[in-house]
């Protein structure tokens, strides 16, 4: 087994081998702007000649006035011209008002919101929402189970370059490679999970993160949310390597009707929330807000990704599209801990809050959870109109009837279907958590070997 320093050397050195061949323009014109000087700019000669003056007559002042010389800054892709100073700018006196500014700043008045003086933050004063304690102080931590999903994410880091695609570009690109439903099935997935991450992510971003009034919670959607970038970026580039056309992919969550039906629900349950507004603290927004968090994590992430990662994983464990089907096995596992985190805060909230948990809230949930699973059902059936890859809409439908009744025993509801056995049992085996201390080491041996993922 080689060692990480080795594996990261390898990686890396593979990456720069890449990008030199996928781009060595832009290489060459990367080397290049870094060994040309900075351009003289008229601003740059006024600040320097300002400089010079401000060193003559406010010597104290010379190290804060290093900081005004103009930088080239290799990593920003456009030049913007500099603007034509329209006043010939006094440094002097401008250092001169900083100075004072800072020397008579009203400390109190800035950070008037934090409680200048107030009692340390207690764990008791914790709240998953509508909590009124620093915000700001991350520990002591009240949910450790949140802070070490954090650890767990960072710990299973991945990046979607690092699979290898040649496999799939060659599959996909032979006549007669993959049959029509085959090829059917990994369009209508990317199609669906291009878009769909990105809704959870916006979802993250611009209504929960907010609205979570918890640092370790917080810390961990964060982490959630670079995740759904990554996945984003993985479809991306599943996409560009097999030249699907971009537009189709990308605008099937609004032109297919089963992919869009899964959007659409999705959306509807984030339009509240996203509004800047909105706020929780009362009976009816609290709802609301457990309304989306049961939306976006039992059933966005926990119903709605579940037919097509059992259709791509199937096809990796046939040894087709292995490099599809290895980014979605990453994806997975991240997902699998998406729910799981989702999970503990609804749970976390209802302990809480126990008012919000009402009969007749209950049974609103229970509702959600059922559309969700008939919408999937009618995903399963568009996708797979014959049985495909030892499987089929049947099968997919007695699945998603046991995946259902998981995501109601976890929010503490009754079972709603009778399932006679899960159709699927490996799908259960790839997200085994267990197996998750291994990751790493399972993918330095794959460097190793250059082989894809072994599919039983
Ligand atoms: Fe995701
Ligand atoms: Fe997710």
């Amino acid at each position: 087994m080689i060692s990480w320093d080795e594996y990261n050397e390898e990686a890396a050195n593979g990456a720069s081998a890449t990008a030199t061949q996928a781009a060595p323009e832009v290489v060459s014109a990367a080397a290049a702007a870094l060994q040309t000087p900075a351009p003289e700019t008229q601003t740059a000669a006024d600040i320097v000649q300002a400089r010079a003056n401000v060193k003559a007559t406010v010597a104290p002042l010379a190290a804060a006035a290093a900081a005004v010389e103009p930088e080239v800054e290799a990593s920003t892709s456009q030049e913007v011209p500099a603007a034509e100073p329209t006043v010939e700018p006094d440094t002097a006196a401008l250092i001169s008002a900083a100075h004072e500014a800072v020397a008579t700043m009203d400390v109190a008045a800035g950070i008037e919101e934090l409680e200048m003086g107030a009692q340390r933050i207690e764990v008791d004063q914790k709240r998953m929402i509508n909590c009124r304690a620093d915000l700001n102080q991350l520990v002591p931590f009240k949910y450790d189970w949140a802070w070490q999903k954090y650890l767990d994410g960072c710990a299973n880091h991945w990046m979607p370059q690092e699979v290898n695609m040649n496999a799939d570009i060659s599959l996909w690109k032979t006549e007669g490679g993959l049959s029509d439903d085959e090829r059917r099935i990994v369009m209508r997935s990317l199609g669906y999970f291009s878009t769909a991450d990105s809704l959870v992510a916006n979802n993250l971003v611009l209504a929960l993160y907010r609205l979570i009034t918890n640092p370790e919670c917080r810390q961990y959607i964060l982490r959630q949310a670079f995740e759904e970038a990554i996945h984003t970026h993985a479809y991306q580039y599943c996409i560009e390597s097999l030249g699907m056309d971009e537009g189709e992919v990308f605008n099937m969550y609004r032109e297919v009707p089963s992919v869009a039906k899964k959007a659409a629900w999705s959306l509807s349950h984030t339009h509240s929330l996203s509004d800047p507004t909105f706020n929780t603290g009362t009976h009816e927004t609290d709802q609301e807000l457990l309304r989306n968090l049961i939306g976006f994590y039992a059933v966005t992430e926990g119903i709605f990704f579940y037919c097509g990662f059992t259709q791509i994983l199937s096809m990796g464990r046939r040894n087709k599209m292995t490099g599809v089907a290895e980014q979605f096995q990453y994806i997975l596992r991240d997902e699998s801990m998406h729910l799981n985190f989702g999970i503990d805060v609804i749970n976390q909230i209802k302990l809480e809050n126990p008012t919000l948990w009402s009969e007749e809230f209950q049974q609103e949930v229970i509702q959600m959870i059922l559309e969700g699973t008939e919408i999937e059902i009618e995903y399963a059936r568009d996708t797979m109109p014959r049985g495909v890859l030892g499987m089929n809409a049947q099968m997919m439908e007695e699945y998603l009837h046991f995946i259902a009744n998981r995501r109601l025993a976890q929010l503490g509801l009754p079972e709603q279907y009778t399932v006679a056995a899960n159709p699927f049992p490996w799908m259960s085996e790839i997200m085994d958590l267990r197996k998750e201390k291994n990751f790493f080491e399972t993918r330095v041996i794959e460097y190793q070997t250059g082989g894809a993922l072994s599919w039983e």
